[in-house]
């Protein structure tokens, strides 16, 4: 089984938006091969809308293009991105996403794919800021058996 297989078993009914890409990073790649059902409500989209595109159709306006290059920079790296981006849904609305985006290796070392952890955070009011991530919080927490795996491997520092 590989790492892709498992996840896609764990993550149907997992609280946190779950996306699998290809390893391409050119565009028009990555495109998206799997993506569990909270994913689609965070996106405001079916799956079926989903699978098949590249995750760029969430970027818009005030997507922060110096945020973007981050992300590329890490995927061209093999490096973890975690970092916070404006998105848009179908509808046009607007949301903040927590982003955890690493890649899956295969035993050789060769990237198979990419993951991607995704959660829609809002700004903190009135507390002090050491950090991003002291700068937002999620708009809902759960503690179901995934989430407190993905603690334990600090999927967002602070799932
Ligand atoms: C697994 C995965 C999930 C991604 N999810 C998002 C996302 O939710 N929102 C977003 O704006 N970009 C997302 N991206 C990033 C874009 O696909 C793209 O890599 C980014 O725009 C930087 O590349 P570019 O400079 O070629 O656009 C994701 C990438 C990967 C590999």
């Amino acid at each position: 089984m590989t790492a892709f297989e498992l996840i896609r078993a764990l993550a149907h009914d997992a609280p946190i938006g779950i996306v699998v890409t290809d390893p391409m990073i050119e565009s028009p790649g990555p495109t998206i091969l799997y993506a569990n059902a909270a994913f689609g409500r965070l996106v405001g989209r079916d799956l079926a809308d989903i699978v098949g595109h590249s995750p760029r159709f969430m970027q818009g306006r005030e997507t922060r293009r110096a945020t973007l290059d981050a992300y590329r920079h890490a995927l061209v790296a093999g490096e973890r991105f975690h970092g916070y981006l404006a998105n848009y849904r179908a509808d046009g609305t607007k949301y903040r996403a927590e982003i955890d985006c690493r890649p899956l290796r295969a035993a050789d070392g060769r990237i198979e794919n990419f993951i991607s952890f995704e959660r829609e955070v809002i700004r903190r009011i009135g507390r002090p800021v050491g950090s991003a991530a002291g700068r937002y919080e999620p708009t809902s927490v759960s503690n179901d058996a995934l989430t407190g795996v993905l603690r334990a491997l600090n999927v967002f520092e602070h799932v």
